[in-house]
């Protein structure tokens, strides 16, 4: 008996959004979109429920509309997400959802399925400021246990001192305190399992950030192959624990030779960006084949790859074509400072000829990026 599904609704249609709906269409399956935002991004490939998180006429007209739900975005208010899981199956669950969206019970549940993370405590009255500053140490992080995106909803601690200021600026929300780890590199594995438990795991990335948000992705990352099985390992674990469906990804610090999990994205990254052009499955169809209940493809890639984020401005279509392996992905968006509104991806035979391309992409992404 086939259990695919051939309708999937997807909450938030931003650019992940846009590109599930891209990599749906050979596939056979149809999107909708559910966001409440008029302009968003997705609507270009697929029809658009515009409407608010709690109108529920829309919801209910959503859910008899599709086969089965899953999500860009991983905000969704949790009335919204219960209503519809009730109606329809929600990929990955809810599990997965309410595992990552709060830094405490992410980390929580990171080290409960051996996945190293760094000391950490839960900041929500002034009583907890002495705990924290003894578990974490005077040099720490300070984030919202919730909604934090791209750098937003942080503070970098850097004595005691300054704990307590940090906390009112971010208006005593519940907070985490971490310990600062200070890496030689940041990375991420992007990984999918499918309904069957299946799993399917990409190359090591590395990742670079400018302010919070991520500006290089190139993969596969230059660390030893033993750190890099390590990493997909920790890819897989958190995969199972969560028993997920879809595709995730699992960003990680290296400190001194060793790993240290710094947080879940329970849905298609922006770290997984350049397997459009560099994996012989991108992650988007890897996400729609598992949410469909199909299976799962190829993660390989034939050479090396990278991503160079365009964040606020971009430059002419002309430009970027013009450099040696890059494609254009270009979301649609009206640019505005600090917004992600497309990126360059590239892909080379030789690491030296991913690298001649990269300086030449990464000057002409500085020449246009708008950070805010
Ligand atoms: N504990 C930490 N130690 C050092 N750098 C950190 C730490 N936490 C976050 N950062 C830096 O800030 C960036 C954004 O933080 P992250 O926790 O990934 O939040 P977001 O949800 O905004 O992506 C990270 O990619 C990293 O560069
Ligand atoms: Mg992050």
């Amino acid at each position: 008996m086939s259990s695919d599904a051939t309708r999937i609704g997807v909450l938030g249609g931003g650019q992940l959004g846009q590109m599930l709906g891209l990599a749906a269409i050979p596939l056979g399956l149809e999107c909708v979109f559910y966001d409440p935002a008029p302009a968003s991004p997705a609507r270009m490939v697929g029809r658009h429920e515009c409407a608010a998180w709690d109108d529920h006429d829309a919801l209910a007209r959503f859910a008899d509309a599709v086969d089965v739900v899953t999500f860009e975005f991983e905000n969704v208010p949790a009335a919204s997400l219960e209503f519809l899981a009730a109606r329809k199956p929600v990929r990955p669950g809810v599990r997965s959802l309410e595992l990552t969206c709060d830094r405490v019970r992410e980390k929580e549940f990171l080290r409960s399925v051996g996945v190293p993370v760094q000391p950490f405590a839960a900041l929500a009255s002034a009583q907890d400021l002495d705990l924290a500053l003894a578990t974490v140490g005077p040099h720490g992080v300070l984030k919202t246990r919730t909604l934090g995106y791209d750098g937003k909803g942080q503070r970098v601690v850097k004595s005691a001192e300054e704990l307590a200021p940090a906390w009112d600026a971010l208006g005593r929300a519940p907070c985490i305190s971490e310990a600062f780890v200070p890496f030689d590199r940041e990375v991420s594995v992007v990984a999918a399992r499918a309904l069957d438990g299946s799993t399917a795991v990409y190359p090591l990335v590395e990742n670079l950030h400018t302010r919070g948000i991520l500006f290089r992705s190139v993969a596969p990352a230059r660390v030893p192959d033993a750190l890099a099985d390590a990493a997909r390992a920790h890819a897989r674990r958190v995969l199972d624990g969560l028993g997920h469906v879809g595709t995730l990804a699992l960003e990680m610090f290296v400190a001194d030779g060793t790993l240290i999990a710094n947080e879940i994205a329970p849905r298609v990254h922006n770290s997984g960006h350049w397997t459009i052009r560099g994996a012989r499955t991108s992650q988007f169809e890897n996400h729609m084949r598992a949410v469909a209940g199909l299976p799962l493809g190829d993660t390989s890639m034939d050479g090396p790859a990278a991503m160079i984020n365009l964040i606020g401005g971009l430059p002419a279509t002309r430009e970027i074509l013009a450099i040696e392996g890059a494609s254009a992905q270009l979301y649609g968006k009206e640019p505005r400072d600090g917004r992600k509104v497309g990126h360059i991806n590239l892909v080379a035979r030789t690491r030296d000829e991913l690298d001649r391309a990269l300086a030449d992409a990464e000057a002409l992404a500085r020449r246009v990026n708008r950070l805010s």
